[in-house]
């Protein structure tokens, strides 16, 4: 039983360093029953003093009541101070679920999107209605519902995917290697008057460089009605070529040919980096090709029932990717579909 100075001084040495080391409440109880509970340490030493003598029971007394009232306020404080550490552990747990979220990085349009919704809005703008058709096209529609017979030279101007399908020894599909084969399609299924633009992916078996992709994007326009005349053809592609590349553009009309219309033409515009003078873009020509378009062949007219008499149309065909490469300044069209970043984040 520790009845002295010297016992006192290590019953407070041992409970004070105990207490330093407390970090939670149930051992800050722990200690609190060990020291000051009723079989505690303390407290048996102060149950002890009435066997002393008168002298020594009223230092010890003293000394021990003392060391319980400093005890109990240092419980007290360590208590307060787990109490506080707590709350701060929350405070910097929380999860505030009412703040707005990490950002995510956003998406943007690829150039060639941007550049199609571009050219479709100035054409809607004008009356024509979008429509869209198959990838995977019948040589029918694709060549010969153009006036584009087997054996014919013609086949040349598009070198073709064949889909890996024979029937009666041929091979009558193909990825369609442009957007024309719609032109049929739509009048098959629509009588005069007509307005529509058809977007789409192209495919052409093509050695790739920077002009050339084995696929595209092209715009097929088609319009058919009473009285449609070349005029009509050409107001309405200067206008185009007016609002995609601005008013100040000389825009040039040029003998071209394909199978399925005549005349058939090349719209051209004056190169608006050397304004005309001639330089690689527009390979010294001071021109720049951006379309090719016709008179819808009457032949075609008639094929789909319509009577080429009394209605005549106007078509043309644009590849968007060049369009934008025109517009940006982009200099080998294989960056489109390369998949770089550094090159998509520009737009
Ligand atoms: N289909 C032609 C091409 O891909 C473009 C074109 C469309 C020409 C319509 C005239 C009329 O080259």
């Amino acid at each position: 039983m520790p009845s002295d100075n010297e016992s006192l001084t290590r019953i407070e040495t041992q409970a004070r360093s105990e207490l330093d080391a407390v970090a939670d409440a149930e051992s800050l109880e722990r200690w609190r029953v060990a020291c000051l509970g009723r079989r505690g340490r303390l407290t048996l030493v102060l149950r002890g003093l009435a066997d002393l003598p008168v002298e020594e029971r009223k230092r010890v007394g003293t000394q021990a009541n003392r060391l319980k009232r400093e005890l109990e306020t240092a419980l007290q404080e360590k208590k307060a101070r787990l109490a506080q550490s707590a709350t701060e552990a929350l405070i910097v747990e929380r999860i505030d679920v009412t703040l707005p979220g990490p950002p995510l990085p956003r998406g943007r349009l690829h150039p060639t999107t941007q550049t199609l919704r571009d050219v479709l809005d100035c054409f809607v703008s004008m009356g024509f209605q979008v429509v869209e058709g198959p990838e995977i096209e019948w040589d029918h529609y694709n060549f010969e519902a153009l006036r584009i017979p087997k054996d014919h030279p013609a086949r040349d101007m598009w070198d073709t995917l064949w889909i890996d399908y024979e029937k009666d020894g041929e091979r009558p599909m193909l990825l369609r290697t442009h957007t024309s084969p719609m032109q049929v399609r739509v009048m098959e299924q629509t009588e005069p008057p007509i307005r529509v633009v058809v977007p789409g992916k192209c495919y052409r078996y093509e050695a790739t460089d920077p002009t050339h992709e084995w696929m595209l994007t092209q715009v097929e326009g088609l319009a058919v009605d009473e009285g449609m005349s070349l005029g009509d053809l050409k107001g309405t592609l200067a206008d185009f070529a007016h609002r995609i590349f601005g008013p100040d553009r000389k825009v040039a009309f040029r003998c071209d040919y394909f199978p399925f219309v005549e005349p058939g033409m090349e719209l051209r515009i004056d190169c608006f980096l050397c304004g005309g003078q001639g330089c690689r873009t527009c390979s010294r020509s001071g021109w720049i090709e951006i379309l090719g378009a016709g008179m819808v062949h009457p032949e075609i007219l008639d094929a789909v029932g319509y009577d080429s008499e009394r209605y005549t149309g106007f078509a043309f065909g644009l590849g968007i990717e060049r369009i934008a490469m025109l517009r940006q300044g982009i200099e080998d069209i294989r960056l489109f579909y390369a998949n770089d970043l550094r090159f998509l984040r520009q737009f």
